[in-house]
């Protein structure tokens, strides 16, 4: 499953890049209104962040197909082919990706709260779909076993598109999709964070470091090696 962070605070995108392996970086304009800075300024700062290898989602706006494809083609331009037109799941949008998969530029069919919607984003030729767990959750439904639903869609049709399961609120959300191997995750920095926030952990690091001082006095192997 490829994991990203799904956040466009500068500070906990530098540092969960350095300590986890991330596959690259998710917005929306929600998020980006969020982070309050000049949006074109704050991707190229995230692009620059995350470099050319790692991918970029960056959301169309406008809400007819002609003004997504124009918004696709300049988002493209201005973060780099490694960048994935994030388009909403609605009747103009599967006409954007139909004529943006043509040209070559990769969409997320985004905005997924049924697997019909996703269906037909893949059909369309959406590289990615995003289905919202927690949001569908919150309408009293069940996220998951609706992103799993999507999951045996997109096997069993053949299509070539992979889920960017999105909206976590907890990390047990996470693990069932991981465990089912959903292609992707995107999550808040709290909640990658959360998948090894155990007291238990810490004190089984804290012991050995520990255990190792009482017998040695030292901090590392290089110490006594
Ligand atoms: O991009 C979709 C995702 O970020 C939505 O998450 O937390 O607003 O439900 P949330």
């Amino acid at each position: 499953m490829e994991l990203y962070i799904d956040d466009a605070n500068i500070e906990a995108i530098k540092r969960l890049i350095d300590l986890y392996p991330i596959d690259g970086v998710t917005t929306n304009p929600s998020i980006l209104a969020k982070a309050r800075k000049d949006p074109k300024e704050l991707l190229s700062e995230i692009r620059r962040i995350i470099g050319e290898d790692r991918i970029l989602f960056v959301q169309a706006l406008p809400l007819d197909a002609k003004g997504m494809i124009e918004d696709a083609k300049k988002i493209v331009e201005s973060f780099g082919s490694n960048t994935i037109v994030k388009i909403p799941s609605i009747p103009e949008g599967f006409k954007a990706i139909k004529e943006l998969k043509k040209e070559g530029i990769r969409t997320c069919g985004t905005v997924v709260y049924t697997p019909l919607q996703a269906y037909l984003a893949a059909k369309a030729g959406a590289s990615y779909v995003a289905p919202y767990v927690n949001r569908i959750d919150n309408m009293g439904y069940d996220g998951v076993a609706v992103v799993k639903k999507i999951q045996n869609i997109l096997e069993n049709n053949g299509f070539d598109c992979k889920i960017l399961a999105a909206s976590f609120k907890n990390s047990n959300q996470v693990l069932e999709l991981c465990e089912y191997g959903v292609g992707a995750a995107t999550c808040s920095a709290d909640v990658i964070d959360s998948f090894v926030n155990n007291a238990a952990i810490d004190k089984a690091v804290d012991d050995f470091v520990k255990d190792f001082e009482k017998l040695t006095g030292k901090h590392s192997m290089k110490e006594v090696l």
